[in-house]
């Protein structure tokens, strides 16, 4: 095998000669939100374990397909199933599907994932629109030698999430009658989940809900000049929020409730996206 570069080629490769013609916008789905893939027409699928070089999923609740179909009149592409830093992956590698989008030059990527609520005004079930993120506690995506044809060496991240996608959402949240929170998503490494004490840190830091996902792919999307949104279902309070112990099953379950909305929240903004 080559470089990283020629790597990710010979998957994306793969990929387009799969499909029938370029995808407008990619979407990552985070734990228990795969529903979304379940209204889209025309579908194509495609196992990772049959892409070459594409690393596998180990997580419950984790599948691992790309599913390639309509959505609302519009070309998608959806991750069904991600990488995450805690299954042992090299940071590289967690961000493999997002490098791949550049390869295959898709502009849009919409990330989403379950998240615990740190602001005590969000509720289990609250879907909250990502404003920007803290990103302190883990390493970088980005780190090593730089690959010019991706993106520079010192990207600016004033602006990692859309302005004009956040718009876009806000709008399409009042349009569909959704309560729609928004703010500032921590990223920690995981997997254990966090301490009361490591949450009233991050709360005195600003943080509003706290995952362990979508920040190395949201930077890694920046880094190739992307426009990203991205979305936490708020699927549980932050330990020592709610005075109950955390547990992936609550994650689950509570993705499950919310899954109507989240359906009907996304294909609004697919069929509504305009940037192109
Ligand atoms: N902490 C970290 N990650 C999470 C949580 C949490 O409370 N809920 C869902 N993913």
């Amino acid at each position: 095998m080559g470089n990283y570069y020629e790597i990710a080629m010979e998957s994306a490769s793969y990929i387009e000669s799969k499909i029938p013609c370029r995808p407008e916008i990619a979407v990552i789905l985070g734990s228990g939100l795969g529903v979304l893939a379940d209204d889209m027409e025309n579908t194509i699928e495609i196992d990772y374990r049959d892409i070459p070089n594409f690393p596998r999923t180990t997580v419950r609740s984790h599948e691992g397909r790309l599913v390639f179909g309509m959505l609302a009149g519009k070309h998608i592409m959806v991750f069904k199933g991600r990488f995450h830093y805690y299954e042992g992956y090299d940071i590289q590698n967690v961000v493999f599907p997002v490098r791949l989008l550049k390869l295959m030059k898709i502009k849009n990527l919409i990330l989403t994932n379950a998240a615990g609520g740190i602001n005590q005004s969000f509720v289990p079930g609250d879907l909250m629109l990502i404003r920007d993120h803290i990103s302190l506690f883990a390493p970088s995506p980005l780190r090593g030698r730089n690959d010019e044809k991706l993106g520079e060496r010192f990207p600016d991240m004033t602006f990692v999430y859309n302005k004009k996608l956040l718009e876009h959402a806000r709008k399409c949240a009042v349009e569909y009658s959704i309560v729609l929170r928004e703010g500032i998503y921590v990223y920690v490494p995981g997997p254990m989940y966090e301490t009361p004490a490591e949450i009233r840190m991050l709360a005195a830091l600003g943080g509003d809900a706290v995952g362990m996902s979508t920040v190395p792919e949201a930077i890694a999307a920046k880094h190739q000049n992307m426009r990203v949104l991205g979305i936490s279902c708020i699927t549980n309070m932050a330990a020592g929020i709610g005075g109950n112990i955390l547990s992936h099953d609550e994650v689950v379950n509570v993705s499950q409730k919310v899954k109507n909305d989240f359906k009907l929240f996304l294909t609004g903004i697919i069929g509504g996206w305009s940037f192109t």
